[in-house]
């Protein structure tokens, strides 16, 4: 019988990615790296655990990631389809935590308010895991600064700068970049600057981790020297009636080979995915050797599967 690694002892929720110190993501990104090494030491640490997947909005990556690592880990999952109605609809958000507080160990919810994931947490004695709010993006960001750390080695000082719109995976990126020391340069367009409470919780992390944070306007300022590019849809789930506006908006916020050749000779491409080829991205910048998106694709299993090991053992 192999030892598995230790869970740390981190608070039960995965809300908005500021409950964990520089000091747990660090060992949380230890804890990830062994457990992709050696998945097979941890075949049951979830066994007889039972999860609930509710998500109110659509998914390919997050769903599956979750399922399978839910079940690589040896406990069972439930998916409960709200993408056609919100959580409140039927009942109360609390009397649906304090139901499924009784029957499952924890909860992986996907919503549009970060209030409604909030609300599942105070009224519900079990874990509750962010999968997408319309704040934050925790587990895609952690996935993606784990891609980083194995690509480049390190975090601390890395250039990454993200292109676009200060949404969800923008306040994410800003969350988790600050406490891992590395140095995020934001461009976005004027009125689609991240939310300014979550800039300023970032910069002083930032302080404690001689990392940096800048928002600036023009995304050449952004990309300049980038060791990584990232960027991310112009109309998230829920705002598809902005489309055409956004659209406008955006237009010059395309991350495309003009704009990547100013980054760093050895820079990568990010995208959360799913990605609109022809709109933020080009199809020559997603679809080039450069591009880890698949990298970053795979690694959401092995750092939720940390995720929940975290949580719940
Ligand atoms: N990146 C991401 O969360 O993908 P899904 O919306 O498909 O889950
Ligand atoms: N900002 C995007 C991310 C999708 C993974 C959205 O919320 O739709």
């Amino acid at each position: 019988m192999h030892a598995v690694a230790a869970p740390l002892a981190l608070k039960r929720d995965l809300l908005t990615g500021t409950e964990w110190s520089p000091a747990q993501l660090r060992d949380f990104f230890r804890l990830a790296t062994e457990m992709k090494a050696r998945p097979d030491r941890y075949r049951t640490v979830l066994a007889g655990s039972v999860f609930v997947l509710i998500f109110e909005k659509p998914s390919l990556r997050t769903r599956v990631t979750f399922e399978t690592g839910i079940a690589n880990l040896g406990g069972t999952s439930t998916f409960l389809d709200h993408t056609a109605a919100r959580l409140s609809e039927r009942e109360p958000v609390r009397d649906i935590a304090k139901n499924l507080e009784r029957w499952v160990q924890g909860i992986v919810a996907r919503v549009f308010a970060q209030e409604t994931l909030e609300e599942l947490a105070a009224n519900a004695n079990v874990p509750v895991i962010n999968a997408l709010s319309d704040k934050f993006h925790p587990c895609q960001a952690l996935a993606d600064f784990f891609t980083l750390e194995e690509r480049f080695g390190g975090l601390r000082g890395l250039k990454l700068a993200y292109v676009g719109d200060g949404n969800n995976m923008c306040h994410s990126l800003l969350t988790i970049g600050a406490r891992a020391g590395a140095h995020i340069r934001v461009a976005t367009p004027a009125g689609y600057e991240p939310d300014a409470a979550i800039v300023a919780e970032s910069k002083r992390v930032a302080r404690e981790t001689r990392g940096k944070i800048e928002i600036v306007r023009s995304p050449e300022d952004a990309v300049a020297g980038a060791q990584a590019v990232y960027t991310d849809v112009w109309a998230s789930m829920g705002q598809e009636t902005e489309s055409a506006a956004r659209e406008k908006a955006f237009a010059a916020y395309q991350v495309n080979e003009a704009l990547f050749e100013q980054a760093a000779p050895d820079a990568v491409f990010l995208h959360c995915l799913p990605a609109h080829r022809g709109l933020e991205v080009s199809a020559g910048v997603i679809d080039s050797p450069r591009s880890i998106i698949y990298d970053q694709a795979e690694n959401r299993l092995h750092v939720q599967k940390a995720i929940l090991h975290t949580l719940l053992t």
